[in-house]
């Protein structure tokens, strides 16, 4: 058995926040995801809590988990309890308002991301219809080219380096770690042509230079990316951009 300490709060029924407590059994391989389950299953007035694919794939399941954003759905029980105090105690992501419980409106975090015009803007080179045999139109990319931006490919948006982030929790107009990694990924895709807008688009008052580089998002990240590195790389890219402009070279 462990307990898991559960953050509570229902906007509308004008209470304050507090944490509940629950009594759960649990064995070897058992997650934190499956822990929450079994409360909804068998305790009345369950907390809200949200998740859908079950393999960390989805990004939903993104919670604060003694201490440290993880996915709910791929940490393990056994881990916390050989990491803490036999307690499991978890709260919804932060710099994120509650709807309830453990469920944030993400209405902002994703209204960032699209602000950064996430999918590929290419050139007019669009590809000619293919072979007999290949009847859609396609982008081809050389493996190299394609392993540029491997890493931020498997971004699954979970919001864990969003939460982590103090920037994010003072400024909620600041882009955030996950739309500048996404802006990175294509800025770096061989086949995208909006790298001069990609760059003015990150690099105004609420984008890049607003991350004061405190790497959070890097520790916390559940897919080991590293948002706090493209961050600097795409500074890297904005001050040459700008020298070269001054010189009459871009
Ligand atoms: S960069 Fe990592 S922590 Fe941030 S949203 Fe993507 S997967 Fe989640
Ligand atoms: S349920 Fe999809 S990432 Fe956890």
């Amino acid at each position: 058995m462990t307990e898991f300490r559960v953050f509570r709060f229902d906007p509308a029924d004008n209470k304050p926040a507090r944490f509940d407590t629950y009594t759960v059994p649990w064995e070897k391989g058992m997650t934190v995801l499956e822990g929450l389950l079994y409360i909804s299953d068998y305790f009345q007035d369950s907390p809200s809590f949200r998740y859908s694919c079950r393999a960390a794939v989805c990004g939903s399941c993104a919670m604060h988990i003694n201490g440290k954003y993880r996915l709910a759905c791929n940490t393990l029980i056994e881990t916390l309890l050989k990491e803490g105090n036999g307690t499991i105690t978890i709260q919804p992501l932060a710099h994120l308002p509650v709807y309830k419980d453990l469920v944030v409106n993400m209405d902002n975090f994703f209204r960032n991301y699209e602000a950064i015009r996430p999918y590929l803007i290419p050139d007019k080179s669009v590809p000619e219809n293919g072979s007999a045999a290949l009847t859609t139109r396609e982008f081809i990319q050389s493996p190299k080219d394609r392993k540029k931006i491997d890493g931020a490919i498997d971004c699954i948006l979970c919001g864990a380096c969003y939460g982590s982030c103090p920037v994010a929790g003072t400024n909620p107009e600041y882009l955030g770690p996950h739309a500048i990694l996404k802006a990175a990924r294509f800025y770096n895709d061989s086949r995208d042509a909006a790298s001069k807008e990609r760059l003015s688009i990150i690099g105004n008052n609420h984008g890049l230079f607003r991350c004061h580089s405190i790497f959070n998002c890097q520790v916390v990240c559940p897919k080991n990316l590293d948002p706090a590195g493209a961050i600097s790389q795409m500074k890297m890219k904005l001050v040459w951009s700008k020298v070269k402009g001054l010189f009459g070279l871009g």
